[in-house]
């Protein structure tokens, strides 16, 4: 294991470390408009939700480490404590990498990107039309976090509306995440998507208690085959199986733990309950 001493590193390799660890995490588009007018686009991914009711979304806008400076979205919310917060799709990510670009404060933003607007109803700042989900916001607080470059300022911001795409619905009125193909930011130059490939179920019905590894049988506890999350599967289940098939199993230990991983990863839980018994 590396240690890291927090206090013999730069600003620059600390932010390395974090924001390569943290992943992948969310990007908010912040549109937010200036005292004169105009109007300010920037990605962040300190980036999430933090409450239900009232519904709050946080994100922080760091002092710049090269001069210690408020960024505009930052400087812009403190005076009108108003924003949008719109989501980063696939289509759009790229446009909005080119919006983290340091643009002067007199540019319009959502110009530079070529991004459009879109009025909002209850807030000035404008929707982001080509982003699937916007949400409109007050700003309650700004809690800032230190004082040097680098330091953070969470935007605590109440969601007063939320727009969502129609067409982003699945049949049971729930927003499909391979419909919204939502892109997250990682360490460096990576960003992750999601789709097929990357995205999966698992089935843990929050309704249930589950036995708990500690209660499985010592022989499935130790095997050398089954791993944790195998076991995590046999262990979701309330109650453990009684054995159905009394016919006597010719396997071996490691025969029958080598199938029940298999039917494990074919969902079929019960069937490798039966093979293990
Ligand atoms: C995907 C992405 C995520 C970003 N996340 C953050 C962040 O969470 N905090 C931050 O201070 N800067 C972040 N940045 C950099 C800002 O977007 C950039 O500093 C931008 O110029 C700020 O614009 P503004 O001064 O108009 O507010 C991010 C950039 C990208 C491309």
């Amino acid at each position: 294991m590396k240690e890291i001493d927090i206090k013999t590193l730069k600003t620059k390799e600390l932010y390395q470390y974090l924001t390569s660890a943290v992943t992948p995490r969310p990007i908010a588009l912040v549109s937010t408009i200036s005292e004169n007018g105009m109007s300010n686009l920037s990605p962040y991914s300190f980036f999430n939700v933090f409450s239900i009711r009232p519904p709050i979304l946080i994100f922080s806008p760091v002092n710049r480490t090269i001069d210690n400076t408020k960024k505009d979205t930052l400087i812009n919310i403190s005076k009108n404590k108003e924003c949008v917060i719109g989501l980063v799709t696939e289509d759009i990510a790229q446009q909005v990498s080119l919006a983290s670009s340091n643009f002067p404060s007199e540019e319009d933003e959502f110009k530079k990107a070529g991004l459009s607007k879109h009025l909002a109803s209850l807030v000035k700042p404008s929707l982001i039309k080509d982003s699937p989900i916007n949400f409109e916001c007050k700003v309650n607080d700004i809690v800032e976090l230190g004082q040097e470059g680098g330091s953070g300022n969470l935007v605590i911001c109440e969601v007063l509306k939320i727009h969502i795409d129609e067409k982003l619905f699945d049949s049971e009125n729930n927003i499909d995440p391979l419909k919204l193909k939502i892109v997250s930011r990682l360490g460096g130059s990576w960003y992750g998507k999601t789709n097929e490939e990357s995205l999966y179920k698992m089935s843990k019905p929050i309704s249930k208690i589950g036995v708990g590894i500690d209660n499985l049988p010592l022989e499935i506890k130790n095997s050398k085959i089954l791993s944790g999350a195998d076991l995590a599967t046999l262990a979701s289940v309330e109650e453990i199986p009684n054995k159905k098939n009394t016919a006597t199993n010719e396997k071996n230990t490691e025969e029958k733990h080598i199938l029940a991983k298999e039917l494990i990863s074919e969902g079929e839980t019960q069937k490798a309950w039966q093979e293990l018994l």
